[in-house]
C-alpha cells in the first residue's frame, strides 16, 4: 500500500521508505478518524512527515488482533526455543538496518547520531538478544508439602501487554519492554510518543520480516490522551508498562484500575550524585557529565542535583565547569564532534527555559550557560548547557524534574547531612555516589533512598542488571532476570496423589 510508506532522504544523505501506517496483525492500515501525527525535526523545526495517529476504535482493532494472536497456536503453542529464535532473529535484522534506524532516531528525536548508533540501536539489539536467550529458560517450581501431594508452578504469560513508551530513548524504550514481553509468550499493543513517531515504525517492518505471527506485536502512533488513555483504561488489556513522567504514570495507575491490569511504571526523577571529599575529582567530574549532560539531559536517571562535601566544593564547581565547557559541544546532530543535540521538542524547550528564570529568580548562582543556544543555525531547540550552583534544597530547581542539559550543585557538610539530603525528595530512581573509602560507598548505597546506586560513575545502566525506582519513581522492574517478573504469572497446581477424603 503505496499510501501507506512514503520515501525519505535524510539530512545525512540515508534514503529510505518511512511507513506512515498504524501497523496490526502485520499489516499497514490508516487510522479511522484519518488524524495524523506531524514529526518535527529539532534541529531545524522543519516538518518531516506525518503519520497515522491511532484514536480508541483502532486501539481495539489492535487489541483483538493481539488477543487473537495470544490464543492462536501459532504464538501460544510454539515451542520456547522457537519463541526465542524468533526474537534473536528481530534483533539481528535491528542490527543489519542499524544505519537507517539511527538515522531516522537522530532525525526525530535530535540526539547525536553516534549516541543513537552506538547506545540506543545498540541497546536493542543486545536487550532482544538478552530475553531471545531467556525464552527456553524460564521455569516454574516443584514444591514439597507432603506424600499425598504433588505441587507446582507453571510460569504463563499475563496476555495483552499495553505498552506506552516515551520519545528520549524511543526504540531502547521499545526493547526493554518487547524483550521480556514477547519471551515469555505475552502478545503487545504497543504506542509510541507523539513526539518521536518514525523509527518505530521502520521497525514495525522489521517485526514482519523476522516472522513473527500476526498480531503478536502491533504499533501504534497516537496521542497520550486519546490512543494512550484507550491502552491504560481498555477492559481486554491484561497489563500495562508505561515509561515517561510521574504524573502520566499516576493517571495510567487510575485508569488501570478499570480492570486491576497488572502494572510496571518507570516515572520521573530527581537523582542525586554525592562528591565526598576523598573522592577521585577527576572521575567525579567525568561522571557528573555524563550523568546529566547526554542525551540533552533527557534521561529518566540524569543526575540532575549534585551534592558535593564542602572540602572539595570550590575545586569541583571549578573543574566541572572548565570540563563542560570543553566537551559539551552543542550542534548539529549529525556531526561527528557534537555531544549536544536540541531538545526534543518545543515544548520540552520552553520547559527548560522556565525552570532557568525559575532558578534565577530563586536566587541560584547561574555559573554556565541559562539561555538558548542560537549558534548552529539560528533555529531549532538548543539550550546552553546550564549549571547553577548555591542551589537550597527548597528552590524547585532542586526539588522538580527538569530533563534537560541543567544541573544544580550545593555542598554538604557530613554524610549524614548528604544522605539526609539526597533522600528527602519524592523520587528515587537513580543515584551515585563518589568516595574512595570501600566501606563508606557501601554504607551510602544501602541508605540511599532509589532503584539504583552507581558507585564512582553515573548512568552506565546495563541490559543484564535489573532497572526501575522506588517511591514516585515507578513500580517493578525492567531489565535483567528481574524484568521477566513483570510479564509472568505463576499458577500453582495441586496434584492429589492420595486421597485423604
Ligand atoms: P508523558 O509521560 O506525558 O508521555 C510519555 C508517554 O505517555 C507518551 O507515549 C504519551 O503519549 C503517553 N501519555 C501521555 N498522557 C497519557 C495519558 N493520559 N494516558 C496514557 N498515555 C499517556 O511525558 P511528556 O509530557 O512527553 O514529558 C513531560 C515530562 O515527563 C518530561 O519533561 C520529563 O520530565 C518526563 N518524562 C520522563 C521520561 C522518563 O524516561 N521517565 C520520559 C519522558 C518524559
Ligand atoms: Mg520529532
Amino acid at each position: 500500500m503505496s499510501e501507506l510508506a512514503v520515501t525519505l532522504t535524510a539530512p545525512n544523505g540515508v534514503n529510505y521508505s518511512q511507513p506512515v501506517g498504524l501497523f496490526i496483525n502485520n499489516e499497514w492500515v490508516n487510522s479511522t478518524s484519518g488524524a495524523k501525527i506531524t514529526s518535527i525535526n529539532p534541529t531545524d523545526e522543519t516538518e518531516i512527515t506525518s503519520v497515522y495517529a491511532a484514536d480508541a476504535e483502532d486501539v481495539d482493532a489492535a487489541v483483538a488482533a493481539a488477543r487473537a494472536a495470544f490464543k492462536n497456536p501459532a504464538w501460544r503453542d510454539i515451542s520456547t526455543t522457537d519463541r526465542g529464535k524468533l526474537i534473536h532473529r528481530l534483533s539481528t535484522l535491528v542490527e543489519k538496518h542499524q544505519t537507517i534506524l539511527a538515522t531516522i532516531e537522530t532525525w526525530d528525536n535530535g540526539k547525536p547520531y553516534s549516541v543513537a548508533l552506538n547506545e540506543d540501536v545498540a541497546e536493542v539489539v543486545g536487550t532482544l538478544a538478552y530475553y531471545a536467550g531467556f525464552a527456553d529458560k524460564i521455569y516454574g517450581q516443584v514444591i514439597d508439602t507432603s506424600p499425598s501431594k504433588l505441587a507446582y508452578t507453571i510460569r504463563e504469560p499475563l496476555g495483552v501487554c499495553g505498552q506506552i513508551i516515551p520519545w528520549n530513548y524511543p526504540l531502547a524504550m521499545a526493547a526493554w519492554k518487547l524483550g521480556p514481553a514477547l519471551a515469555c509468550g505475552n502478545t503487545v499493543v504497543l504506542k509510541a510518543a507523539e513526539q518521536t513517531p518514525l523509527s518505530i515504525l521502520y521497525f514495525a517492518n522489521l517485526i514482519k520480516e523476522a516472522g513473527f505471527p500476526p498480531g503478536v506485536i502491533n504499533i501504534l502512533n497516537g496521542h497520550g490522551k486519546k490512543a494512550g488513555a484507550a491502552i491504560a483504561s481498555h477492559l481486554d488489556i491484561d497489563k500495562i508498562a508505561f515509561t515517561g513522567s510521574t504524573a502520566t504514570g499516576r493517571e495510567i495507575m487510575k485508569m488501570a484500575a478499570v480492570n486491576m491490569k497488572n502494572i510496571t511504571l518507570e516515572t520521573g526523577g530527581k537523582s542525586p550524585l554525592l562528591v565526598f571529599d576523598d573522592a577521585d575529582l577527576d572521575q567525579a567530574v567525568k561522571w557528573a557529565h555524563i550523568g546529566i549532560m547526554s542525551n540533552m539531559g533527557q534521561i529518566c536517571t540524569a543526575t540532575s542535583r549534585i551534592l558535593v562535601q564542602e572540602g572539595i566544593y570550590e575545586k569541583f564547581i571549578s573543574a566541572f565547569r572548565e570540563h563542560v565547557a570543553s566537551t559539551s559541544k552543542v550542534g548539529d546532530p549529525f556531526k561527528d564532534d557534537t555531544f549536544q543535540g536540541p531538545q526534543v521538542t518545543k515544548t520540552q524547550y520552553e520547559r527548560v527555559l522556565s525552570y532557568i528564570e525559575s532558578g534565577k529568580s530563586e536566587g541560584a548562582t547561574l555559573m554556565a550557560g541559562g539561555e538558548p543556544y542560537k549558534d548552529v543555525n539560528g533555529k531549532g531547540f538548543f539550550i546552553a548547557p546550564t549549571i547553577f550552583t548555591n542551589v537550597k534544597d527548597e528552590m524547585r530547581i532542586f526539588r522538580e524534574e527538569v530533563f534537560g542539559p541543567f544541573v544544580v550543585i550545593s555542598s554538604f557538610k557530613t554524610e549524614e547531612e548528604a544522605l539526609e539530603r539526597a533522600n528527602n525528595t519524592t523520587y528515587g530512581l537513580g543515584s551515585a555516589v563518589f568516595t574512595q573509602d570501600l566501606t563508606k560507598a557501601h554504607r551510602v548505597a544501602r541508605k540511599i533512598e532509589a532503584g539504583m546506586v552507581w558507585v564512582n560513575s553515573s548512568n552506565d545502566s546495563d541490559y543484564r542488571i535489573p532497572f526501575g525506582g522506588v517511591k514516585q519513581s515507578g513500580i517493578g522492574r525492567e531489565l535483567g532476570e528481574a524484568g521477566l517478573a513483570a510479564y509472568t504469572n505463576s499458577k500453582a497446581v495441586h496434584v492429589t496423589l492420595e486421597s485423604a477424603l
